[in-house]
């Protein structure tokens, strides 16, 4: 939360908020890391009786000390003065939970400013329509996330929004053909997703802000982009040149299985116009989920790094087994022959692999579903980035309703399952697939 300043406060009517005294963010000039920072940055435990942890704040709304305070804060939801709410006001708007959650949200990849919401999808669509109105066009990375491209192309273009796709791998040239054609309407908002879902393909996003930055002139679309598969540890793409970061928080940042929640990360500039749009419809978060997810953020590295150990193991056992085709894991990207290009892509912009790939099971359908049944430690089940590991079957599940002639082409294929693994021991995992594929 911003901090309190009292000599603001005295001018304006402001009243205290929960808000905390500034957090200490370096010591003896050497810069905290965000693992250290998830302990307590954006939280004063002395406004709140010394409680070590924040408390969940379960109210609707908040008391104003004077009527003048209370229009102030109203400006400031509205849009009539820049900069949001300077106090909490209603919990449609903010609270303290959600807000200390914002804080720490942003210190992972420096970000300005973030928020937070009831979902991944709510945060997509909140960004969307704060960002697009009829006839302008979307320019997007695909494949994406099945429910977002729903949201483009049949919910938005309801309304006279128009779209144009690039395939996530497209090379510089690609991406300046489908931009430079894109350009001769009024592109809104450039949208992409590395990697993938579920191809695990990664887009060059230094390539496309370079290719936005030489096609349009002073009024550039802003570059948004779902960071759900590596963020924020592995994949910080605003580091590379995007202005916007997209985050299904349900995903690694909430890490147990145990909630649903959004994210999105930017410049304040871009957060500001989100905000406003989030205030009128309400996509906020709430208490609840905002507390779980401080919890969740102070093991996100823990949690993040050990599964992503893990997969390496994993992925290590699966290669070599005789009833595998191929395991679609970055990690092997390097040692892949005609993947060059996406491997020049992950190591110019990820740290790590993660711990969510393919593996194509020798066979069809019936011989990954064998695969799946015979499973005991994994569960079968769709989503990813949590403790457990789990294992789906994305053209039966998740991407049932992909036509098929799109499933081919995106190498959805029957004997496709992917896998996201979990903090588990490594070799008790190792041991429930060699069990599981020895039962297909
Ligand atoms: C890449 C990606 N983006 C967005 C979403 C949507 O997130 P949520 O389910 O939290 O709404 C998902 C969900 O699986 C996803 O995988």
């Amino acid at each position: 939360m911003p901090e309190f300043d009292e000599t603001e406060a005295d001018l304006t009517g402001v009243a205290p908020r929960i808000a905390p005294k500034p957090t200490v963010e370096q010591i003896g000039g050497r810069k905290l890391k965000p693992s250290t920072l998830m302990m307590g940055h954006g939280y004063d435990p002395m406004l709140s009786e010394g409680s070590l942890k924040p408390p969940i704040f379960l109210t609707s709304t908040f008391v104003f000390p004077n009527a003048a305070a209370g229009k102030r804060h109203f400006e400031g939801v509205t849009g009539k003065r820049p900069g949001g709410a300077e106090g909490l006001v209603y919990s449609r708007f903010n609270g303290p939970n959600q807000e200390i959650l914002e804080d720490r949200l942003g210190v992972w990849e420096e970000a300005e400013d973030a928020l937070a919401f009831s979902s991944g999808m709510s945060a997509i669509a909140t960004l969307f329509l704060a960002m697009v109105k009829p006839g302008d066009t979307i320019v997007h990375s695909g494949p994406l996330y099945a429910a977002t491209e729903t949201l483009i192309g049949r919910i938005l273009g309801k309304f006279g929004v128009k779209w144009l796709d690039f395939p996530a791998g497209a090379t510089r040239e690609e991406i300046d053909a489908v931009l430079g054609e894109a350009a001769r309407g009024h592109v809104a908002l450039i949208y992409l997703e590395s990697p993938a879902n579920p191809t695990n393909a990664l887009v060059d996003v230094e390539a496309v802000a370079a290719s936005r930055d030489a096609i349009f002139g002073d009024e550039k679309p802003p570059i948004a982009i779902d960071n759900t598969f590596l963020g924020p540890l592995w994949h910080q793409p605003l580091k590379h040149g995007a202005d916007i970061v997209v985050y299904s928080l349900t995903k690694y940042a909430g890490g147990h299985s145990d909630l649903v929640a959004g994210g999105v990360l930017g410049s304040k500039a871009h957060i500001d116009v989100i905000r406003s749009m989030r205030n009128t419809i309400g996509t906020i978060t709430d208490p609840n989920t905002a507390w779980m997810l401080l919890r969740s953020l102070e093991t996100l590295e823990l949690r993040m790094s050990r599964a992503g150990e893990n997969a390496v193991k994993v992925c290590a056992f699966l290669r070599d087994h005789p009833k595998v085709e191929r395991v679609g894991y970055l990690g092997f990207l390097a040692d892949t022959p005609g993947m060059e290009r996406q491997a020049d892509i992950y190591r110019r912009h990820c740290t790590g692999a993660g711990s969510t790939f393919s593996l194509l099971v020798k066979g069809g359908e019936t011989e990954a579903f064998a695969f799946l049944d015979a499973l005991k430690i994994a569960k079968l089940a769709v989503s990813l980035g949590g403790t457990e590991t789990l294992a789906s079957h994305p053209a039966a599940m998740t991407h049932l309703s992909v036509p098929e002639a799109r499933k081919q082409a995106l190498g959805i294929t029957d004997n496709l399952v992917r896998i996201s693994i979990g903090v588990e021991d490594a070799d008790d995992l190792i041991a429930d697939f060699d069990q599981a594929l020895a039962a297909v």
